[in-house]
């Protein structure tokens, strides 16, 4: 993997420039990668002498970093727009961008609007200082090529809070699921050495990190080319390097969920026992027509082999309602899944066409009502069955990393499970713990969302 057609603007040990006394702020919107890119343009940014504002009324500079997977997402983003709108009239000098998804899905179609001054696409983050200048020399601009090497391997992102760190270990997607705009406005799939990933999760842990989360649209497409390795010698390699790190990754796509990766999951303490693995659909003729590239079958078998290896390990999923030709018999299958597997958690969605993929000329044939009902049949399904796993812990204790208060009540903190469930508890000063550490807590009382418990 190299970036060498790319200028090399940021190297580790670089020192930022003078501050230019201008402020950034970047809101994200979207998925766990878009929260990384967020950290990598202010990474770039602060490289070249801003700073991190925040809040947009006090930022010479708002980024909305975007998503494009649903119409609701983007109508979101358009919003948000026009309310920006009215910081343009009292700051005449702000400069307004649109990155990601949506910049890449819409491009110069978003320089209509009058207050967006620039467009950049996901693999063009290192050209945002010199475009935002550019805007404020008057010069709109856009930048949305993609690129089949860029994966920002050394470009140090701006996180600026927490205790856990993203790291995303490749960019892209090939699978081309017939719903999905991700292979179009993130581009073609490519991986960071293995060193480089396993040198970032060492640096994180010495900074303070206590849990990391590999990220990629489908890690188990993860390949360092150079060396053959695989996604699940990254997972080894990383929990031997950094043993006291809690490791989780995501997304996994089910076709190419390996044995390999199961057990290297069970060999590791440090490896988190939950995965998630969407299903998108229980019926084999609605995936076969989203292009998942596996049946029912494939999945539950590989559900059964993860508990074989894994008994406690914590499953979440995503669901689509309403894909095109639905039938209320697919339906029924989609529940069958729900129950049989009994996910802790699922992301659950209506079906939202978009133009230009292969779905998108399937037509849109289920109504929205009818998508709506399902939907709601299906939340309701995994509010209820929510309720019960989490009912079963009552009595459990857990080791629960510290995360700090919880934003209702500052007396309760929380943190989670290693199979990723919050928990609160009541702080107690006296014990002398801090963010960070993990604790013992027994597990009073439960919710579809939540467990209550107490320090041990
Ligand atoms: N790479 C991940 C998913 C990324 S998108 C994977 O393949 O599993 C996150 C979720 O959004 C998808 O799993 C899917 O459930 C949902 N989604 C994607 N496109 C959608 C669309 N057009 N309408 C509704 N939901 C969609
Ligand atoms: Fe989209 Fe499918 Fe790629 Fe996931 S695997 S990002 S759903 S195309
Ligand atoms: Fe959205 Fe792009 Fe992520 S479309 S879900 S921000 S990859």
């Amino acid at each position: 993997m190299s970036t060498l057609e790319l200028p090399v603007l940021n190297t580790p040990d670089a020192p930022p420039a003078p501050s230019n006394g201008l402020k950034v702020y970047v809101e994200t919107y979207g998925c766990q990668m878009n929260v990384n890119d967020t950290e990598i343009v202010q990474g770039v940014m602060h490289q070249h002498g801003y700073a991190v504002a925040d809040t947009a009324d006090e930022a010479d500079v708002v980024l909305l970093n975007t998503c494009a997977i649903r119409d609701n997402a983007e109508r979101k983003i358009h919003e948000r727009l026009n309310h920006l709108k009215y910081n343009k009239r009292s700051n005449k000098d702000l400069v307004i961008g649109v990155l990601g998804c949506m910049a890449e899905r819409l491009r110069a179609q978003l320089l209509d609007k009058q207050m967006v001054d620039v467009v950049i696409g996901p693999d063009e983050y290192r050209r945002v200082p010199e475009l935002v200048e550019q805007a404020r020399g008057g010069e709109r601009g856009i930048a949305v090529k993609l690129s089949r090497v860029e994966t920002y391997d050394d470009i140090v992102p701006l996180r600026t809070e927490g205790i856990s760190a993203w790291i995303s270990i490749m960019r892209g997607c090939d699978k081309f699921c017939t719903f999905c705009v991700v292979p179009f406005t993130r581009g073609r799939e490519r991986s960071r050495p293995l060193s480089s990933v396993v040198d970032e999760a060492k640096h994180l842990w010495d900074s303070g990190f206590k849990e990391i989360t590999l990220l990629g649209q489908n890690v188990n497409s993860y390949r360092d080319e150079e060396r053959g390795f695989d996604f699940a010698d990254l997972l080894a390699h990383t929990a031997r390097a950094v043993p006291q790190m809690r490791i989780r990754y995501t997304t996994s796509h089910p076709q190419d969920m390996s044995d390999k990766l199961i057990d290297t999951m069970a060999g590791h303490d440090n490896i988190c026992k939950y995965i998630h693995l969407p299903v998108q659909s229980g019926s084999n003729r609605i995936l076969e027509l989203m292009n998942r590239t596996y049946t029912v079958e494939h999945y539950l078998g590989r559900i059964r082999r993860i508990k074989q290896a894994m008994p406690d390990c914590a499953m979440s999923t995503d669901i689509i309602a309403g894909f095109c030709t639905e039938t209320e018999e697919d339906h029924q299958r989609t529940m069958d899944v729900m129950r049989e597997v009994r996910y802790e958690g699922a992301y659950m969605f209506a079906y939202s066409p978009r133009e230009n993929t292969k779905a998108w000329k399937m037509g849109d044939d289920v109504p929205d009502e009818v998508k709506n009902r399902r939907l709601n049949e299906i939340i309701e399904l995994q509010n209820g069955i929510s309720r019960e796993i989490n009912a079963l812990e009552i009595g459990r204790t857990h080791g629960i990393l510290v995360e700090g208060p919880s934003k209702r009540n500052a007396a309760q903190w929380k943190g989670r499970t290693d199979t990723n469930k919050t928990v609160i508890f009541p702080h107690e000063d006296v014990r002398g713990y801090v963010i960070g550490d993990i604790v013992s807590v027994h597990i009073e009382s439960s919710s579809s969302a939540t467990l209550v418990g107490k320090l041990v």
